[in-house]
């Protein structure tokens, strides 16, 4: 019930400050910036993959976690295709020393093109700046 009240007040919040079409997910918060990233097709999809694999129990979007967070990530790397398929391809093959000496896991059974959709979605949480 109380949870319901937050998100019916949220949404009032938004209609009054001028029908903000912001979707409530539970991995970010709705400003200005964050909703024009999430108009992307590149967000859901690769969000979604990413929520269905196990890669949010090592990272987070915002702090490091056992691995870095998805945004120093984005910050780290030029949003260029070398990158991304280099990073999708640390993806699937696991690694360590970029970040720290803690190993990244491998995801063999990921298809190439998943990894590079995680990795465009991972590279849109740049833009998502407070
Ligand atoms: C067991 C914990 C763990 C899981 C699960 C995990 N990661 Fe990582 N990830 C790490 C660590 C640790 C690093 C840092 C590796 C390094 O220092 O080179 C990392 C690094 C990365 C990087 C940056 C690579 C680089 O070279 O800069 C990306 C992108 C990434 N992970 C994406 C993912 C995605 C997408 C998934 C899910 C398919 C995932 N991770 C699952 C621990 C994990």
């Amino acid at each position: 019930m109380k949870k319901y009240c937050i998100i019916l007040s949220l949404s009032v919040f938004c209609f009054s400050c001028g029908g903000n079409e912001t979707k409530s997910t539970d991995t970010t918060d709705s400003t200005k910036s964050t909703t024009s990233v999430m108009e992307n097709p590149d967000y859901d999809k690769g969000l979604n993959l990413i929520a269905k694999s196990d890669c949010f129990t090592c990272h987070k979007l915002r702090d490091a976690s056992t691995g870095p967070a998805y945004g120093a990530v984005a910050a780290k790397y030029e949003n260029t295709e070398a990158n991304r398929s280099m990073l999708a391809d640390k993806i699937i093959a696991g690694g360590q020393g970029v970040w720290g000496q803690i190993p990244m896991a491998a995801h063999p059974n990921l298809p190439k093109e998943d990894a590079i959709a995680m990795v465009k979605y991972i590279m849109l949480l740049k833009e998502e700046k407070k």
